[in-house]
């Protein structure tokens, strides 16, 4: 039995066709969409490189259904830089050495603008690290990445927190 289901990813309407129903957001993702800067590190919910946002919310991609998400909208890491220009929580990334081999690099980053736009933490670094602790990091680049949305956060207007996704 094949389902469809229509996702706007990253803006851009995608019509798919599963042939199974076990078929997760992730797998979806890398190898039908061909968007492999998600990450598969465990696949099973415990280190956050999958982390995407589905309507606004960080999700564990590897945890999630394809199918339960018809007509979702979905922004991926590809989906964050607009117009040439890095999305603000990238380039603090970058700024702050945020990473050092880079594998959970793109789930930091989509969870940290989630976090941003969630507006929970003010500038608490301990709330940060409390709030991103779903994504491991075994490079241990854990001071970078909280300086780095320490700072991304002080530069977002609320309104560019809106729109940061
Ligand atoms: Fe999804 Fe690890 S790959 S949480
Ligand atoms: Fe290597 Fe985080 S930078 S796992």
């Amino acid at each position: 039995m094949n389902f469809s289901i229509s996702l706007t990813v990253n803006g851009e309407r995608r019509d798919v066709e599963l042939h199974d129903p076990r078929v997760t957001l992730l797998d979806l993702l890398r190898e039908r969409l061909e968007l492999t800067g998600t990450k598969k590190g465990c696949d099973r919910g415990q280190c956050g490189a999958c982390t995407v946002l589905v309507d606004g919310r960080r999700v564990n991609a590897c945890l999630a259904l394809a199918v339960s998400h018809d007509g979702a909208e979905i922004v991926t890491i590809e989906g964050l830089a607009k117009n040439g220009e890095l999305h603000p929580v990238q380039a603090a990334f970058i700024e702050h050495d945020g990473f050092q081999c880079g594998f959970c690099t793109p789930g930091q980053i989509v969870s940290a603008v989630g976090l941003i736009n969630e507006g929970q933490t003010d500038d608490d670094p301990e709330r940060i690290r409390e709030a991103m602790s779903g994504n491991l990091c075994r490079c241990g680049a854990y001071r970078g990445i909280t300086e780095a949305v320490l700072e991304a956060q002080k530069k977002l207007t609320n309104s560019d927190r809106r729109n940061a996704a």
